[in-house]
């Protein structure tokens, strides 16, 4: 009896014989040799059928096979160091097939279709290489996440998704009818992560977010999963601290784990293997200098103005990208101005203007993978900040309480799984980073 395997398992099977489950992702017809690779979901294998060596119906059910039919193969496993494969290596010698449905004419072919194509076909598209190395490592991102934090007593206490409130800013609120009363999806946990530090310490959440982001970027995505560790008695550089360890341990997880995937995307490992704690540390002031002592240095108009930046502008993608390939590694930029960040935010002591806030940005243009703070937890400070903005107190009455019962200097950040993905894997765009993507004109399928 044959022993039902998984590809991604083969090497263990080598001389056995095997029944594989999967579908059939390409093939070679060479008549009286077919070689079909066949995918089961976690790896890809050659499998050879020999017509010689083979019954007549069997050799045909192999000829059958269109792109993308379900299959049951049985064969010899063999090493042949040439066998292509995911992990390759090992080939399969068919003794037998079954189809289980022969597929339609496959949308996708083996060659190149426009983005929004296959966007459109995402639910299958979903199945080829790239797609698969990529959500295969956002996986392990994941896991990673939770278990860097699981290990170290962080508790997850689940947020709720509606919400009566905006959590970080008015304009990005998607609104839906709640029995008649407005609420909105959240767009963060952070604020009743607040709430949960009273009682645990230190905690997190995790799970989709979402922000009406009215413009197409590659940064973008309207909805994206966020992880959001929040802490009492925690400053601004215990949050450095931390965020250069856990993010060093997601890129170090994902380079023990995936350089088979690395290797499909073509990505730079070596650009991955410097991101060790620590990682730099700027303010934005600096931050500003460093960005106008650049434009000084530049010829093209175009360019100079793209990089034009005064203080108190928040960063736009070419300033991030630039401040980020100032160093090899990701860099902290802390104390951005007040009036550019939410609400919530701790000011500087002695100086308002700018507050303890930190962006993370990540090296190669990626951007701000991290945004965190310190707290507000004075509650005359809060209803302040809160009146400033001109956001009804009614809805914060619950956060406003918090700065009433046992107040404690706190922060927190949160990291978008996405924007880390794009990162690590190297993508130049978001999209392929989540399975279903939501964009400004993208909700299907
Ligand atoms: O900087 P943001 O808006 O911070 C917060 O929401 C805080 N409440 C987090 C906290 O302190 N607990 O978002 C945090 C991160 C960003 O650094 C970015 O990685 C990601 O979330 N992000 C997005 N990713 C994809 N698409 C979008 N529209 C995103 N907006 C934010
Ligand atoms: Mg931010």
């Amino acid at each position: 009896m044959a022993t039902l395997i998984q590809i991604g398992e083969i090497a263990q099977y080598d001389g056995q014989e095997v029944t594989v489950r999967g579908w059939l992702y390409n093939r070679t017809d060479k008549g009286r040799l077919q070689f079909l690779l066949v995918r089961d979901g976690t790896g890809i294998a050659q499998c050879v059928a020999f017509k010689k060596d083979l019954p007549e119906d069997v050799f045909e059910a192999a000829r059958a096979l269109t792109q993308e039919s379900s299959v049951l193969v049985t064969g010899m496993v063999r090493g042949d160091e040439r066998a292509p494969g995911y992990p390759g290596g090992y080939e399969i010698g068919i003794t037998n097939l079954e189809a289980i449905q022969i597929a339609d004419e496959y949308p996708i072919q083996p060659k190149d279709h426009g983005v929004e194509f296959l966007m459109d076909q995402r639910h299958l598209w979903l199945r080829s290489l790239r797609q698969w190395a990529i959500l295969r490592i956002r996986a392990t991102i994941i896991h990673t996440i939770r278990n860097w934090l699981d290990d170290r007593g962080y508790i997850l206490v689940d947020t709720p998704i509606l919400t009566p409130a905006a959590g970080e800013n008015t304009t990005t609120l998607f609104e839906i009818d709640y029995f008649g009363e407005p609420a909105y999806l959240a767009q963060t946990g952070q604020l009743y992560n607040e709430a949960n530090i009273g009682a645990f310490g230190k905690v997190y959440c995790f799970g989709p977010t979402f922000r009406a982001e009215k413009s197409k970027t590659r940064r973008h995505l309207m909805e994206f999963w966020m992880v959001e560790p929040e802490m009492a008695f925690f400053s601004l550089e215990d949050l450095m601290a931390m965020e250069e360890e856990f993010v060093s341990a997601i890129v170090s997880a994902v380079l023990d784990k995936h350089r088979m995937e690395l290797e499909i995307l073509e990505r730079d490992v070596a650009r991955l293997e410097t991101i060790k704690a620590p990682f730099h540390r700027i303010s934005y002031d600096e931050a500003v200098e460093r960005l106008q002592a650049l434009i000084e240095e530049i010829d093209d108009p175009e360019r100079k103005a793209e990089l034009a930046i005064a203080w108190g502008d928040d960063f736009g993608a070419p300033h991030e990208t630039a401040i980020a390939e100032m160093f090899d590694r990701p860099v902290f930029v802390y104390h951005y101005p007040t009036a550019a960040k939410a609400f919530y935010m701790q000011p500087v002591e002695g100086r308002p203007d700018v507050c303890r806030s930190v962006d993370l940005l990540a090296p190669e243009g990626y951007g701000e993978i991290t945004g965190g703070s310190e707290r507000i937890y004075d509650a005359e400070l809060l209803r302040q900040r809160i009146d400033e903005i001109g956001i009804s107190p009614d809805n914060y009455k619950w956060y406003l309480d918090l700065r009433q019962y046992g107040s404690v200097p706190h922060a927190g950040f949160g990291l978008g799984v996405e924007r880390t993905v794009a990162w690590i894997c190297g993508l130049p765009h978001i999209r392929e980073t989540i399975p279903y993507a939501r964009m400004l004109n993208r909700l299907y399928p």
